[in-house]
């Protein structure tokens, strides 16, 4: 039957999410699926199934595309789709939320300080958050993706502006420990037990940082997969990510983002993506290259985990 490929939406992830399917939509059309680009933001999903629609593939990302609202939305319309499903999705969305089901857990995160809208407001408090967390720390808003509102706060004059950049997109504010080290990610395919691991990839960006544009628009930030980590090392990462998806009751495909402190190489889950980036410059497509998997076989595994 006919596949509607999600695309677009109305979250700050809109042009990326653009990116991605477009790239899914090229591939599955190029493997023979009958697909077919829809727009939530243009196009009534509950329509979908009277149009013919058997299938959905969620290349939405940020929200109302990656943190079940949509996943609901096909759910109630009948109509199986890809990855994670409403409860996986909403909290994984959450960056807080995700903490506390990983502390609960047992699994490392970097320490936060979560603002809402009145602590903001309260300078004293926000004057404080340096001396909890250390310097540097991060500043973003706990439901986006992509990099974007977050800031590396190397000051304490800093605090206030940054948290008003991040409010700009989310009315809570996340304020995390900044982990020295190196950032690597890891994708994962699958659900429960038959769930594994892909190679890690590990990210070095330019000095700058990595950030909205250079994860996308810029050949600035070098990727290393096969990761050239030492085997246990990356084995332990991969055995950390499957745990925090696990935990997460995540299905289909998921990659989660860690930092590796320098110090004593200790992992720190940073967030897991539902929905993760499927453009020419994203991580899931290059590390399952490196598992040999092309990125028209990769759509296609995707897509047969679909379900409702
Ligand atoms: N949020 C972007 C799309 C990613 O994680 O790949
Ligand atoms: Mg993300």
């Amino acid at each position: 039957g006919k596949v509607a490929v999600l695309m677009g939406g109305t979250s700050a992830e809109r042009e990326i999410s653009l990116m991605s399917g477009r790239g899914v939509l090229e591939a599955l059309r190029s493997q023979g699926v009958d697909a077919h680009a829809v727009d939530p933001a243009e196009q009534d999903l509950w329509a979908l199934k009277a149009q013919g629609y058997a299938r959905c593939f969620i290349a939405l990302h940020g929200r109302h595309g990656e943190d079940g609202c949509v996943q609901g939305a096909l759910e109630l319309v009948g109509l199986p789709y890809t990855g994670s499903g409403v409860m996986a999705s909403a909290i994984a969305m959450d960056k807080v939320m995700t903490k506390r089901v990983w502390i609960a857990q047992g699994l490392p995160t970097p320490r936060y300080v979560w603002l809402d809208p009145e602590q903001q407001r309260d300078a004293a408090r926000v004057a404080e958050v340096p001396a909890e967390l250390g310097l540097p720390l991060i500043v973003k808003p706990p439901r986006e993706g992509s990099s974007i509102g977050v800031t590396k706060v190397s000051e304490a004059g800093r605090m206030a502006a940054a948290v008003l950049d991040s409010s700009r997109y989310d009315p809570d504010v996340l304020c995390e420990e900044f982990i020295d080290g190196e950032e690597v990610t890891c994708p994962v395919l699958g659900e429960g037990s038959e769930a594994r691991a892909l190679p890690v990839v590990r990210i070095q960006p330019p000095e700058a940082g990595y950030d909205y544009q250079n994860k996308y628009f810029t050949d600035d930030v070098r990727y290393l997969c096969p990761s050239g980590l030492p085997a246990d090392e990356e084995a332990r990462i991969q055995r950390f990510v499957l745990a925090a998806y696990r935990a997460l009751g995540c299905r289909g495909w998921g990659r989660a983002d860690l930092m590796i402190r320098a110090s004593d190489r200790q992992p720190f889950l940073l967030e897991m993506n539902t929905s993760p980036g499927m453009t020419g410059h994203s991580l899931v497509p290059m590390s399952a290259r490196a598992a040999g998997i092309s990125y028209e076989a990769l759509c296609l595994d995707i897509l047969a985990g679909a379900r409702l």
